[in-house]
């Protein structure tokens, strides 16, 4: 038996103010009162929202991620959190390096590094984001780029203490998901590349009501990174009921 136990996580991006999130939580918790607790179920809300989340769903199975953590305590750095005001809330885990801020924002693997040996550091659990954009895929780089995603994100970091989540940035938000068999070997290689076998490797893109029985009957996928269809309570609860066969 793996002791990989699946990570089921939404990641809210830039939506939902605070009266929205006691509304979905709201729909939302009634839903997933009797899911199996073999798998975690994690919701990533906007900054603002961290604190009504946290009383909203004080008590329940649910737990708390942050869309980013800063990898200095505290100081001049307009716009970043610490990894001290999240651990406050008590928020367990911190998305970094999503592809989004990569692209925006010019993250950097070195950056993405600091930030996820500084979520170790102070107990929570990075979720590290890799993945290929679509001009790499087609000139067949893909293996290449994510492995050194891989190796410089995370230098230095413990693989027991980790999430990293595949996401193929043309299957992010465009309804194009990769293939399951495709997403399988990809997560499985980031698996040998860590040569951590308990690591556990989510996949993300366009995860839906519709495709998440499948993707999660795969071999080395271990749960998955939600965007679009975490929005919506039932689809959420859908997928956070996923069956395995
Ligand atoms: P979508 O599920 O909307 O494609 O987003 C995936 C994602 O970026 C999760 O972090």
């Amino acid at each position: 038996m793996s002791v990989r136990k699946p990570v089921i996580a939404g990641n809210w991006k830039m939506h939902m103010t605070c009266v929205q999130t006691k509304q979905y939580l709201s729909q939302f918790l009634p839903l997933i009162q009797s899911t199996s607790d073999d798998r975690h179920l994690v919701i990533a809300p906007p900054f603002t929202a961290i604190s009504t989340f946290a009383e909203s769903a004080l008590g329940s199975r649910l737990e708390l991620s942050s869309q980013n953590v800063h990898w200095e305590d505290d100081g001049a750095f307009t716009a970043e959190v610490s990894p001290l005001m999240l651990l406050e809330h008590d928020v367990r885990y911190a998305i970094v390096g999503h592809s989004e801020p990569r692209k925006y924002f010019s993250e950097s693997d070195e950056q993405i590094n600091r930030r996820a040996i500084s979520a170790q550091a102070h107990g929570l659990i990075p979720i590290v984001c890799v993945g290929e954009t679509d001009d790499q895929r087609e000139r067949g780089e893909e293996e290449r780029v994510i492995r050194r995603q891989v190796e410089q994100g995370l230098e230095e970091i413990d693989p027991k203490r980790l999430v990293v989540a595949y996401e193929p940035i043309w299957a992010i938000g465009t309804g194009k998901t990769c293939e399951a068999s495709e997403a399988n070997r990809i997560c499985g290689l980031i698996r040998k590349w860590v040569d951590a076998p308990d690591l556990i490797v989510q996949y993300g893109g366009s995860v839906k009501p519709g495709n998440i029985d499948e993707i999660m009957n795969m071999s080395d996928i271990d749960g998955v990174l939600v965007g679009g269809a975490s929005l919506d309570p039932e689809s959420f609860a859908r997928i956070a009921n996923y069956k395995r066969k």
